[in-house]
């Protein structure tokens, strides 16, 4: 290089660093193409997105234990956004859970899963949130919390207990297709923020299969009165193949049954846009994942009455949509026969669909969701439970009884929201 050149590249140098434009411009399209498919994966814009507002601008309420806090608006912008993050700061706020200035992030945010994502991934990430999302100048909301829950600190101690900053390793003894659905599983995916139990600090009591506590991973969680199910239960494994949990993560349907609540939306932000190798791949890792011994079989026998007075009200309010048999209608009414919904896992979430309605995942191969009405005006609790007990053993279902104490607590928790 002459003397000459050298002056030039130098210039040029000075001038990209001064003009935003020209640095912005250092991602190739397939970088940011590749960052857009893992933010699907990670599910951002779910959480980024308020009610009827733009992509990523944020200001979504979460309610936790000590107040409201709002999601971050993680667009490009450069006072209100990110814009201004470097690759460091991005991931140390996307992995760590702490943003610049040493502002501790509450988990509502799931860093403790996006710990795994591979420093690859998050670069295309990164090159996807500065360059392929528009910039859009709304300022963040503050928490709705009096001091002393404003303080941010507690957070480090929390992050110091309970975050494992690892990054995803391979397991040897496991082949390609099984490592890429733990790593999306565990790591974007994280299924687990909803799945797997909390402890009493709200931490997730496992982050991975082979981790730590990794035999409590998957086995259940609750959401907002729904039950994320355990998804290691013997029953559940029973009725679902790789091949099946890959469909319904596609489409919210497998089996002729239908996923509600929180997984609907999932299916929507998120996984219907994961290639298929993806999903399959995930399939292959959950079914993977050894279940638990104790099925759930029913120990109390039913009470003949109940059965009796359930399945008049199920003739009466059910019978047009989900058969004589139980059977549903493909795709239309789902069945309630080995459904895992029904007999597999607690009884929350049938009397949460009887309660307040549900409606399936609104996907590209299902654009228009099917609708189940909400019945809780009308039936008292007793009846309800006299109809889920009445489903959950009937046409070789065979779970628990439920008894109005269930649904009654339910009911309230509903309402108080
Ligand atoms: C389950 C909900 C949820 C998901 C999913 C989620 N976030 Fe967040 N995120 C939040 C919340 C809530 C905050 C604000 C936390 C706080 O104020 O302490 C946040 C904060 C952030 C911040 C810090 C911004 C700041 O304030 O400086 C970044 C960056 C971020 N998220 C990026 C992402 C990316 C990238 C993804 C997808 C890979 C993602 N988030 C997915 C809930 C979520
Ligand atoms: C926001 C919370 C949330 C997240 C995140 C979430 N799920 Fe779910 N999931 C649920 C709920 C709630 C149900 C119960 C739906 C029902 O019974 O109809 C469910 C049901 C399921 C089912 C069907 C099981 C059954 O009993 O019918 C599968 C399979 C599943 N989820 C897989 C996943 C995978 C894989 C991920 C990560 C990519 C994931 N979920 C992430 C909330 C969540
Ligand atoms: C108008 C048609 C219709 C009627 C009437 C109806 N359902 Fe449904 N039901 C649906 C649809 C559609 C779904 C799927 C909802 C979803 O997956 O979000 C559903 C879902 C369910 C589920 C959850 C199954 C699953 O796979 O998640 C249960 C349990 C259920 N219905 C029971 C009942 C009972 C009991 C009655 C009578 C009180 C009833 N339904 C009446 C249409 C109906």
């Amino acid at each position: 290089m002459n003397k000459k050149t050298g002056w030039r590249v130098m210039l040029a140098g000075l001038l990209a660093a001064q003009c935003g434009l020209a640095v912005a411009a250092q991602f190739s399209d397939q970088e940011v193409q590749r960052g857009a498919y893992l933010a699907r994966a990670g599910d951002c814009v779910a959480c980024h997105t308020a009610p009827g507002g733009k992509p990523f601008v944020g200001g979504l309420k979460m309610v936790m234990p000590m107040g409201a806090i709002y999601s971050s608006n993680i667009t490009p912008d450069k006072t209100h956004g990110i814009g201004n993050y470097s690759f460091e700061q991005f991931d140390r706020a996307v992995r760590h859970g702490v943003a610049p200035g040493g502002k501790y992030l509450y988990p509502a945010m799931p860093y403790p899963s996006y710990a795994r994502v591979t420093p690859q991934d998050m670069r295309a990430l990164y090159a996807y949130f500065m360059q392929g999302v528009a910039p859009n100048p709304t300022p963040n909301r503050k928490p709705d919390m009096v001091w002393p829950m404003t303080i941010r600190w507690p957070l480090a101690i929390w992050n110091w207990l309970f975050v494992r900053d690892t990054v995803f390793k391979p397991d040897p003894k496991q082949g390609a297709q099984w490592n890429r659905g733990a790593y999306l599983v565990e790591g974007l995916g994280h299924c687990g923020a909803c799945h797997t139990p909390r402890g009493l600090f709200f931490q997730e009591k496992a982050l991975s299969a082979n981790g730590p506590g990794g035999h409590l991973y998957l086995t259940g969680g609750t959401v907002e009165h729904w039950y994320a199910s355990n998804l290691r239960s013997a029953c559940l494994q029973k009725t679902l193949s790789a091949q099946d949990f890959a469909l319904l993560l596609q489409t919210g349907s497998a089996q002729n049954y239908t996923v509600a609540g929180g997984m609907t939306e999932v299916i929507h932000h998120s996984t219907q846009h994961l290639d298929h190798e993806d999903l399959l791949a995930m399939g292959v890792y959950l079914k993977s994942l050894p279940s638990e011994t104790s099925a759930q079989v029913a120990g109390t026998q039913p009470d003949p009455a109940a059965v009796q007075r359930g399945k008049a009200l199920y003739d009466q309010h059910c019978v047009a949509c989900h058969q004589p048999n139980g059977q549903g209608v493909p795709a239309a009414f789902p069945s309630l026969v080995a459904n895992p919904s029904v007999q597999c896992i607690n009884p929350t979430n049938a009397i949460h669909v009887i309660l307040a309605g549900a409606s399936t995942a609104v996907t590209a191969s299902a654009p228009a969701p099917m609708v189940m009405p909400p019945f809780g005006a009308q039936l008292s609790d007793q009846q309800i439970a006299d109809l889920v007990t009445y489903i959950r053993t009937s046409w070789g279902n065979a779970a628990e009884p439920v008894s109005a104490e269930q649904v009654k607590e339910l009911r309230l928790a509903i309402a108080s929201h």
